[in-house]
C-alpha cells in the first residue's frame, strides 16, 4: 500500500497488516447513569453504535440510560438513532435498527430508592433477555463530582458490588477529572473503594484512546533507531501544544470550578508527556506500562515558589475576531479569573533528561485546533555547511507527533536543494494516517470502551497515577487559590479570542532562546 501524500511513499506489508487481531468486546450490559447529558449522545452511544456496526460487539449485549429526565424507552431510542446519523456520515440501517432495538430508559434521581430498585429489576430482566451472563459496565456520564454519590447509591441499590473474582464481571468507568485537587481525588478514592475492589475500577482519559496516542509507544519502543538519541544528550526540548478554537461553549457550570489546569493539564497533558518520557517498561502489559508512567510522574521536579512565578503563565480569553469573551460566556461570573489557557515549563529530575525542559501550553479558543508534541533536537554542533549556509544557524531535526487534527509523524532535516550551488534547506518528512490508511480510524471511547469489556487496563488510570498526578499540580492550585481576588486579575493574562494565547506565553519560551513551534 502507498500513501497518497508525495512526500514519503510507505509501504505497509499486507500480511503484517492484516494478521493484526481485530479485539471483540464481550458480552454485557451497559448502564449510563447521567444517560439524558451530552456525553451519552455525543461519544457513547454513537461509540457503541459504531463497535456494535462492525461486529465488535456481541449480540449479547444491551444499553439501559438512567437519569432524572422523564422519558420512555422509545424516546430515547429516538434520541439514541438522531445521535448516531448525526455523528455517522454512512450508517448500516438493519445494524442500526437492532442496536436501537438494545437501547432502555429509566428515569430517575439518584438517592431515589424506588426509582434505583426499579433500575435494578429492569437491568435483571435485560441480563435474562440477552444472556450477558451477569456482565456489568457502568459507565459514569454524569458531572465528575457526583461520582463517589452516585456509586454509593447504585451500590446501596444492589446494582453494584465488591467482585474479587471478574465471574460475572461488574466494572464502572469514570471520566475525568478525577477529583479536583489531591484532597478530594484521595476521597473519591477511597470512597470508590468502599464500593468497589480497584481491578473494577475503570478511570478515564480519553486520550489514551487516541490512534496517534497510542502510537507514541509503538513508535519509541517498537523501532530501533529513535531510543538511542531519546535523551539529554540529543534532545535541546520537548514542547506539547494542546490548542482548541472552541471556547467553553455550554460547559460553563463545569469550567467555571476547574479551569484549563484541572480540565487538561493534570490528565491529557501529563499522560502525553508521560508516553514521551517514560522508560522502556518491561512488557506490554497494563502493570508494566503504567507503572513506568508512574516513574515518571515520581520524577518531574515539583513546582516550588519560585518556579511558580517563573515557570506558569495562566491566561484567559478575552473578545477578539467577533467572538466573545469568556467573561461575557453565558454562566461564566463577569469578574471571572479561572484560566481558560496555561502555558508552563518544567524539568524532569531523572538521568534522561536532565536539564531538558518540557514545555506544555494549553488553550480554549486559541487560532486553530492543533494537539501536538515536538521533540526538538539539539543543533548540529559542527558548522561544515556555514559558508553555505550563508552564517546562519541551521535548524535542528524536529520530530512532531501530530495529534488532531493532523494525526501522523513529521520529521523535519536539512537537505541539499538540487542544483549546482551547495544549498541546504529543511525538509519534511511526514506519515499521515489518514494518507496511508484511509477511511475511519478507531474512535478513543470505541477503544476504550471495548478495552473495559475486555478487562484490558492499559489505558486506563490507577489510583496512584491520579494522585501523584494531583500531586504535582497541587502548589500551583494552592498558590492560585490563596490569591485576592485583585491578585488574580493582574496575574491572569487575556489573550484576545482567535490569538495563539497571551504574550507571556511566547515570553516564556522565549527568554530561553527558544520559540513555540507550528504558530499558524
Ligand atoms: C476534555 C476537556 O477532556 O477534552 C475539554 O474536558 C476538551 O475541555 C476536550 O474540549 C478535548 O477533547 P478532544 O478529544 O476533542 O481533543
Amino acid at each position: 500500500m502507498e500513501s497518497k501524500g508525495d512526500k514519503v511513499q510507505v509501504h505497509v506489508n499486507p500480511q503484517g497488516h492484516a494478521s493484526c487481531e481485530i479485539q471483540k468486546g464481550v458480552r454485557c450490559g451497559v448502564i449510563i447513569p447521567g444517560a439524558s447529558g451530552d456525553l451519552t449522545f455525543r461519544k457513547l452511544i454513537p461509540s457503541l453504535y459504531n463497535l456494535y456496526a462492525a461486529g465488535r460487539l456481541p449480540e449479547e449485549f444491551f444499553v439501559l440510560g438512567y437519569a432524572r429526565t422523564k422519558m420512555d424507552d422509545n424516546a430515547f431510542r429516538i434520541m439514541a438513532e438522531d445521535s448516531v446519523r448525526k455523528s455517522e456520515k454512512a450508517v448500516i440501517e438493519t445494524r442500526l435498527k437492532d442496536f436501537i432495538q438494545r437501547c432502555f430508559y429509566v428515569p430517575g434521581g439518584y438517592e431515589d430508592k424506588a426509582a434505583l430498585l426499579n433500575l435494578k429489576k429492569r437491568a435483571n430482566e435485560l441480563a435474562a433477555k440477552f444472556n450477558t451472563g451477569g456482565n456489568l459496565i457502568v459507565h459514569m456520564a454524569t458531572p465528575p463530582d457526583l461520582f463517589g454519590k452516585i456509586t454509593k447509591c447504585l451500590s446501596e441499590a444492589g446494582l453494584l458490588m465488591k467482585t474479587a473474582d471478574e465471574n460475572p464481571f461488574i466494572r464502572v468507568m469514570y471520566e475525568k477529572p478525577f477529583g479536583r485537587d489531591i484532597q478530594s481525588a484521595k476521597a473519591l478514592n477511597s470512597e470508590l473503594l468502599n464500593y468497589l475492589s480497584e481491578n473494577q475500577i475503570y478511570r478515564i482519559d480519553h486520550y489514551l484512546g487516541k490512534e496517534t496516542v497510542q502510537n507514541i509507544l509503538v513508535f519509541r519502543f517498537a523501532n530501533m533507531i529513535f531510543e538511542p538519541v531519546w535523551n539529554s544528550e540529543y534532545v535541546d526540548h520537548i514542547q506539547i501544544t494542546f490548542a482548541e478554537d472552541i471556547g467553553v461553549e455550554h460547559r460553563a457550570g463545569y469550567y467555571e470550578k476547574y479551569g484549563a489546569l484541572r480540565d487538561v493539564f493534570q490528565n491529557h497533558m501529563l499522560q502525553l508527556a508521560a508516553l514521551i518520557g517514560m522508560e522502556h517498561p518491561a512488557g506490554f502489559d497494563a502493570d508494566s506500562v503504567r507503572g513506568e508512567k508512574i516513574k515518571f510522574l515520581k520524577s518531574i521536579a515539583p513546582f516550588d515558589e519560585g518556579g511558580i512565578k517563573d515557570n506558569v503563565v495562566m491566561g484567559q480569553y478575552a473578545a477578539g475576531n467577533n467572538m466573545t469573551g469568556y467573561r461575557q460566556e453565558q454562566g461564566v461570573s463577569p469578574d471571572s479569573c479561572v484560566e481558560t489557557f496555561f502555558a508552563l515549563k518544567m524539568f524532569v529530575d531523572n538521568k534522561r533528561w536532565q536539564g531538558v525542559p518540557f514545555y506544555i501550553r494549553a488553550g480554549k479558543r486559541l487560532k486553530r485546533k492543533a494537539s501536538h508534541i515536538a521533540v526538538v533536537f539539539k543543533k548540529i554542533p559542527t558548522c561544515m555547511f556555514c559558508k553555505e549556509h550563508q552564517g546562519n544557524t541551521m535548524s535542528p531535526n524536529i520530530l512532531i507527533f501530530g495529534i488532531q487534527p493532523e494525526q501522523g509523524v513529521n520529521l523535519t532535516f536539512q537537505a541539499k536543494i538540487p542544483g549546482s550551488k551547495m544549498c541546504l534547506a529543511p525538509l519534511e518528512m511526514k506519515f499521515n494516517y489518514n494518507d496511508l490508511f484511509g477511511g475511519r480510524t478507531s474512535d478513543d471511547y470505541e477503544t476504550l470502551i471495548l478495552d473495559c469489556m475486555r478487562g484490558d487496563r492499559i489505558l486506563f488510570w490507577t489510583k496512584e497515577g491520579v494522585e501523584l498526578s494531583w500531586q504535582l499540580l497541587q502548589p500551583v492550585l494552592q498558590k492560585w487559590e490563596a490569591c485576592g481576588m485583585g491578585e488574580k486579575q493582574s496575574l491572569i493574562k487575556m489573550y484576545q479570542a482567535g490569538a495563539w494565547g497571551p504574550k507571556e506565553a511566547d515570553m516564556l519560551i522565549e527568554k530561553d532562546g527558544r520559540k513555540w513551534i507550528i504558530k499558524e
